[in-house]
């Protein structure tokens, strides 16, 4: 393994799990959907938009955590694809074959989740998607913004939508459970236990994160979350 490959494995690693911890609070944050009043999802929403500079400073740095993250890891997955077809095919070993097919599915997935993750801004941050959530506002401490608990009901009342979105958040799952074996050997993990207790850690992240998102989508399908 080249030195600068290190290098780039590390950037892949940091930068995931930076990106983890974002999801991971911002769908604590959606789940106050569930609070029984709109109120308290505006209110955290008004909140997060009351301070520009930090919350500009937050999107500038996670667009460049994201960036780093595609840049380094189609860098490797490149570097795999034209050192090592040959090896793959020829050797036929089993678990090389297994590091190649998951180097693309990685690829096609994490491509298929930066889809979802632009639709999923022109969808609710731009409101492109549905020019109607741009009238759908509410007032809070005083200060008339987006209704967002009525944007995100409208928004996953429509059953393809909804889908898109749980089939992304299930790529999300997949991406994350891969990812997280790599993130081990990037560490240089060897304890066996240790690993083994970080694996089912990454697992229970994973399921935590997918079923957390998916639950509003399907809360507002069933009903339970109403205009
Ligand atoms: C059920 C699932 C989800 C819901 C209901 C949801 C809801 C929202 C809402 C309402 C906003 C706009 C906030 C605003 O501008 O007022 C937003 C922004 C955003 N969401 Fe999600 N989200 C979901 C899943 C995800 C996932 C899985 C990701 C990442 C993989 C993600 C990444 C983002 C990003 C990057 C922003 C922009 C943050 C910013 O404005 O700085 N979301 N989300």
């Amino acid at each position: 393994m080249s030195k600068s490959s290190i290098g780039r494995k590390w950037i892949v690693a940091v930068t995931g799990i930076l990106m983890i911890g974002f999801v991971f609070i911002h769908m604590t944050g959606n789940l106050q959907m569930f609070a029984g009043t709109p109120d308290k999802i505006n209110q955290y929403a008004h909140l997060l938009k009351s301070y520009p500079l930090v919350l500009w400073s937050f999107r500038l740095g996670l667009l460049a955590t994201v960036a780093l993250h595609i840049l380094a890891a189609l860098s490797l997955a490149w570097e795999n694809r034209i050192a090592k077809p040959v090896a793959y095919a020829v050797a036929g070993s089993h678990s090389r074959m297994k590091v190649a097919l998951t180097s693309v599915t990685m690829v096609i997935s994490g491509t298929i989740i930066l889809g979802f993750v632009v639709f999923h801004l022109l969808h609710f941050t731009a409101h492109r998607v549905d020019g109607s959530y741009a009238s759908m506002e509410t007032v809070v401490a005083g200060v008339t913004m987006p209704d967002v608990y009525r944007m995100v009901v409208a928004g996953f009342s429509q059953p393809l939508i909804s889908g898109f979105y749980i089939v992304a958040m299930a790529l999300l799952f997949f991406h994350l459970r891969h990812g997280a074996a790599s993130v081990f050997q990037t560490f240089g993990l060897r304890d066996q236990n240790l690993v083994k207790v970080m694996d089912a850690g990454s697992w229970i992240i994973a399921a935590v994160l997918f079923l957390g998102f998916s639950a509003i989508p399907v809360a507002v399908l069933a009903g339970i979350l109403k205009p």
